[in-house]
């Protein structure tokens, strides 16, 4: 495999555009969707390759649940599904799966093979599958807020690594890269604590098309730009 340069040890994804692929085959939008987890498999196949074992994708958003009732039923049913379907192999590729985000509005059916999949998989480090799921930045950080106030924590001392150490995102290194597919320029809500420092990625690739080369792409792209952390570039 070709020198990557320097790799993003946790990437991000903001996997848009599942509606608009759909609409321009003439099809419903939960298509799309089902399109967009044969990409997951697809891109976390490259990641892998490539060799980036992190991956965190956004899939339900807290605003999402003003979508359509069958579509957030068909996007719920596709979760189970999923989860059901890939645990085994994942487990068997030593992938630790997480799911962030709010649980209570999850159906206790989803809870519940979460919470399996979570528990089966705790002791792998190969890689790493975090799901967004009913997840909002700023939700996050109000939940870490009052997780560390009910346990007692002196709140006017509150510093920043025990902030994120209270975060669904405990013990995960930040996102080094974030990619957003189908060109919206935003992070709409996605790791705001986490993604501090992390480079942007733009695509116009709609989520369902996005495959190996993209991900390649990606990755140069990255590879290309000089992190500064807000500080000064190293001179040589
Ligand atoms: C954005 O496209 C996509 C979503 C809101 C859902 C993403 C979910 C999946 C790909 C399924 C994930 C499944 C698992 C198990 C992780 P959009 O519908 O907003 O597209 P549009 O902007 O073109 O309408």
């Amino acid at each position: 495999m070709a020198d990557l340069g320097a790799l993003p040890a946790h990437i991000g994804i903001i996997m848009d555009g599942n509606g608009r692929w759909a609409r321009q085959r003439g099809q419903r939008r939960t298509a799309g969707h089902r399109a967009g987890i044969r990409a997951i498999r697809r891109v976390m196949e490259a990641a892998d390759e490539a060799g980036v074992h992190n991956l965190t994708l956004y899939a339900f958003s807290t605003e999402n649940w003003s979508r359509p009732r069958y579509e957030v039923a068909t996007l719920m049913r596709l979760f189970e599904q999923t989860l059901q379907e890939e645990v085994d192999e994942l487990h068997q590729n030593g992938v630790r799966i997480r799911v962030i985000g709010r649980r209570e509005q999850l159906s206790a059916r989803l809870r519940r093979l979460v919470q399996e999949a979570e528990e089966r998989t705790a002791g792998n480090t190969t890689g790493a599958l975090t799901v967004a799921i009913n997840y909002g930045g700023r939700a996050e950080i109000v939940d870490a807020v009052r997780a560390l106030a009910r346990a007692g924590a002196d709140l006017t001392q509150l510093d920043e690594p025990t902030l994120a150490g209270a975060l669904y995102t405990a013990g995960l290194p930040d996102p080094d890269l974030i990619i957003r597919t189908a060109g919206e320029l935003r992070t709409s809500n996605f790791l705001l604590w986490q993604s501090a420092y992390a480079e942007l990625y733009v695509t116009q690739t709609l989520w369902p098309d996005f495959g190996a080369a993209d991900l390649l792409a990606a990755l140069a792209d990255y590879a290309a730009r000089q992190r500064r952390f807000g500080g000064v570039p190293e001179l040589d």
